[in-house]
């Protein structure tokens, strides 16, 4: 008998199936035995009563710890009470791998213990949950664009210089050569964007930040979607776009597993546009209208985010910040010089950015005097600055991190539980 899992076994009331799983819990009465099979689709309860399977099995039923691995065989039936919710009348047991001393019980664990055995908390239902809610999100993302006519780029992990600054990139040997892991594919995106029209990668991304924060991840996934022609207002709508598009999709395919994280789902089903956008300057006033000590120049950390976010119903657009603290590709703005033609899109109920992008500087001389203004070697750039010598063209994009959309989304407290295996500051392991 092919086995079937248990997110199928609605189709299969009344039929005898074989099931493949974990036992994840278990209560016992003198006469039965109700297992709960965990098999990565879903979880059952399997009745194994003393009468239907003989004292031998029933024995051995009774002696199966947490996570055991299990074949068994039995009969789907409609639960008596609860609607829309099956069992399985167990005939047939056969234990595959044991499980002795599990170390994730269901007591309290601290964080770092729980980190520490991260290949085994996955199996939690929280922690399903949640990266099932992962993969939902990135497969909207990836709808999106393609639905949209983009073509999917890949960008190198291995690469000659910085896109967003070097400070934080993680240095590494190449054949007796430098090399840095990628803190964005942008560059590439940009010289995709003239072969392609529109274009966008999703890949990791990595940043050497000493940040110990909830919101930053040594490696990150990043989704960054570049077009041509295409200014900072379009590049705005584009990114209004695709975040309804997302947490549309979340709420359409994944309401059990928000359920599961007991996610409130009123502050997502607000994500329509449009967003509000205020610029840089607004914000400034705002922060300090709540009382905030920022002026103008003052880059905004978490905090600063968190107190205008929360001024939200849904997310907000934040755009042209001062050029002189963003990156060396930001275009400017013609009506005011000092500033970036850049936003960030900032996540509601305090979460923050989680968007980042904006218009990019096309003029060959502009670009070459912000290259050396920051420091940074013109040699490496010279393949960058021939997409300004040949065809120079007006275009922008974005870079929307997966993991801090999914914390938003989600309502996590920390992005450390959003990517299977976490990357932080202090943590490199498993
Ligand atoms: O704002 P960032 O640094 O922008 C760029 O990298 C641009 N080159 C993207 C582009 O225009 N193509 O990063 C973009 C997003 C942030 O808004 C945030 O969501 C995420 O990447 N991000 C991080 N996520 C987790 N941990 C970190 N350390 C992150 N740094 C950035
Ligand atoms: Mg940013």
């Amino acid at each position: 008998m092919t086995p079937v899992t248990v997110a199928q076994l609605t189709q299969h009331v009344g039929q005898r199936v074989t099931l493949q799983g974990w036992l994840y819990n278990m209560r016992s009465s003198k006469k039965v035995h109700f297992l709960e099979l965990r098999d990565g689709s879903g979880t059952v309860q399997c009745i194994v009563g003393l009468e239907d399977v003989g004292p031998e099995l029933f024995e051995l039923a009774g002696t199966l710890t947490q996570e055991s691995s299990l074949e068994l065989v039995g009969e789907v039936k409609a639960h008596p009470k609860r609607a829309g919710v099956v069992e399985v009348a167990v005939s047939a047991l056969t234990l595959l791998g044991g499980s002795k001393d599990y170390p994730i019980s269901p007591k309290e664990h601290g964080t770092d213990f729980l980190m520490d055995h991260r290949h085994l908390w996955l199996r939690s239902s929280r922690q399903h949950a949640i990266l099932r809610v992962r993969h939902a999100i990135i497969q909207a993302v990836r709808a999106f664009f393609d639905q949209r006519d983009f073509t999917l780029i890949d960008a190198p992990i291995f690469t000659p210089s910085a896109c967003e600054g070097t400070s934080t990139l993680f240095e590494t040997d190449y054949h007796d050569d430098k090399a840095y892991l990628t803190q964005s594919g942008q560059l590439y995106m940009e010289a995709a964007a003239a072969a392609f029209g529109k274009a966008y990668c999703f890949g990791p991304t990595f940043r050497a930040e000493k940040s110990k924060t909830r919101r930053h991840l040594a490696e990150f996934w990043m989704v960054e979607p570049e077009v041509a022609f295409m200014d900072l207002e379009g590049d705005m709508q584009l990114a209004e776009a695709l975040l309804c598009h997302v947490v549309a999709h979340v709420l359409e395919t994944r309401r059990p597993e928000l359920e599961r994280l007991e996610r409130e789902l009123a502050p997502l089903e607000r994500v329509k546009a449009p967003f509000p956008r205020i610029s840089y300057r607004e914000a400034i006033e705002l922060l300090q209208r709540e009382g905030h000590p920022a002026s103008f120049g003052d880059d905004f950390g978490g905090d600063e985010e968190t107190v205008i976010s929360k001024h939200f119903d849904r997310p907000v657009i934040v755009h042209r910040y001062p050029a002189a603290m963003k990156a060396f590709y930001m275009k400017r703005d013609p009506a005011a010089p000092e500033l970036a033609l850049c936003m960030d899109v900032l996540g509601p109920e305090g979460y923050g950015e989680i968007i980042g992008g904006g218009q990019r500087e096309d003029a060959l001389d502009t670009l070459l005097a912000s290259i050396d203004h920051h420091q940074l070697p013109r040699e490496a750039f010279e393949w960058y600055l021939d997409l300004r010598r040949y065809g120079s063209f007006p275009h922008a994009g974005f870079g929307l991190g997966i993991e801090r959309t999914v914390s938003w989304i989600c309502g996590l407290s920390h992005v450390r539980e959003t990517i299977p295996f976490p990357r932080l500051l202090n943590r490199l392991s498993p």
